[in-house]
């Protein structure tokens, strides 16, 4: 990795805009190596947000600044009140979607240049530039030299040819406009972008598990989100659109409830797997528009993980067609990750397990030092992903890429034309 993007001393922030909540995460970097503190939080329930897309600009603007004011004032003691400028934004994997592409360059005979891999990231993202599209991440994924596979890093070694495998994340540009105008309405600027299950993959995995293959699905309230990541690399993300918040729907509908007392029942006595004293726990269901009732239904817990499993069920059987269809095949590694606030469903891990057929653990915020209980849960993977990727992986932004492309002086420049064409 080149220089460090943010120099120690300066303060970053994390903007999770998600289906329920919106979180903000303020911190600062401790040294040269990226390490972080935090120092501010903020969250607050979503608002005019409905799986992961703006529905409502001003109901969203108004729950966006709540969130940020919260991290601030609890920043103020270290940012001398000064309001927050930049942030880092999460798109949702619902509005987003993977390419993998192999650019070539030639090299000549002389020994790979970092400026020879940023000049194949940027042919790479030349080409999928459009109107309808906003790059999101250019990640290098693995390298050839005149066909040798199983390069780590290129860097260094001589050649006539090199190929770079580059994996893409492009956003849909109307769903990101959106998001992008109530962000600005805040008075504050986007300095990157990140891909949601991406983010919670950086918070929550550990280096073996990025290394060798590993998914993590990160179930919110209205997306289910994948990220696979294999040698270190992000490969794949793709998305769902279900959630905890379908499941909390269902609940409703099937006991006749409010959306607050299913939601209530959910977390209190909710599970995906049947055990065995669930026909005789009687839980008490608060009829429709009688919510002070002193006298509610009472239906078996059985009937209640009846409602929850089959959505679980589904949701984990689109995940499993989603991993088939990308292809990776054995890649995406035996090892399944699972995060978000829906994760914490009793029997989660065990019905997934069988539905996945691979290794599941539970997975949460674990590099960032320092977390309150509060936001230490699954539900803030993803917030705490956002600060790891804009200080370990800033070489994956597009913007990045584009400048630090050197054509340097008109040698060096009438060099790389030759190289390019011949
Ligand atoms: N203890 C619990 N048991 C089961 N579900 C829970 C629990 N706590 C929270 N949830 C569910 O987690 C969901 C919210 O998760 P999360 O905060 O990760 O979503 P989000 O980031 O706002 O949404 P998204 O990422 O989908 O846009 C809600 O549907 C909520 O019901
Ligand atoms: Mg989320």
């Amino acid at each position: 990795m080149s220089k460090q993007f943010h120099p120690k001393g300066s303060v970053i922030a994390a903007l999770d805009i998600g289906s329920t909540k919106i979180a903000c995460f303020i911190a600062r970097i401790r040294d040269d190596i990226g390490n972080i503190d935090l120092i501010g939080i903020g969250h607050q329930a979503s608002q005019g947000i409905k799986s992961g897309t703006v529905v409502d600009l001003d109901l969203a603007e108004g729950a966006i600044k709540q969130a940020v004011h919260a991290a601030e004032n609890m920043a103020a003691d270290v940012t001398k009140g000064y309001p927050l400028r930049e942030v880092i934004v999460n798109v949702p994997a619902t509005h987003s979607h993977s390419r993998l592409m192999n650019m070539g360059v030639q090299i000549l005979g002389s020994a790979v240049t970092e400026n020879d891999i940023r000049r194949a990231l940027a042919k790479a993202q030349d080409q999928v530039v459009g109107n309808d599209v906003e790059l999101i991440h250019t990640i290098p994924t693995a390298y050839r030299i005149d066909g040798h596979e199983g390069i780590k890093e290129p860097r260094g070694l001589y050649g006539q040819h090199l190929d770079v495998d580059v994996h893409m994340v492009m956003g849909n540009i109307a769903p990101l406009r959106n998001m992008a105008s109530c962000i600005q309405s805040s008075h504050l600027d986007i300095t990157a972008l990140c891909s949601t299950p991406y983010a919670a993959g950086l918070a929550c995995l550990v280096e073996d598990e990025m290394d060798m293959g590993c998914t993590v699905v990160d179930m919110g309230g209205g997306t289910t989100s994948i990220a696979v990541f294999y040698g270190r690399e992000l490969i794949y993300t793709d998305a769902i659109p279900v959630g905890g918040q379908h499941v909390t729907n269902d609940i409703a509908r099937g006991l006749t409830t409010s959306i607050h007392a299913a939601e209530r029942m959910k977390t209190l006595y909710g599970s995906a797997i049947a055990t065995a004293t669930d026909e005789k726990d009687l839980i008490d269901v608060p009829p429709l528009g009688e919510e002070d009732s002193l006298s509610p239904n009472h239906v078996p817990r059985s009937y209640l993980v009846s409602i929850i499993a089959p959505r679980i069920e589904e949701t984990m059987e689109l995940v499993r067609s989603r991993l088939i269809d990308s292809g990776l095949g054995p890649i995406a590694g035996r090892r399944v990750v699972l995060t978000g606030g829906a994760s914490q469903i009793p029997g989660l891990r065990e019905l997934s397990q069988k539905y996945l057929e691979k290794q599941v653990r539970l997975g949460r915020p674990i590099r960032l030092q320092g977390l309150p209980d509060a936001v230490s849960g699954p539900a803030f993977s993803a917030t705490a992903g956002l600060l790891h990727y804009v200080t370990e992986r800033f070489n994956e932004m597009p913007a990045e890429i584009m400048a630090t492309v050197e054509a340097g002086t008109i040698w060096q420049r009438a060099k790389l034309w030759l190289r390019e064409n011949w």
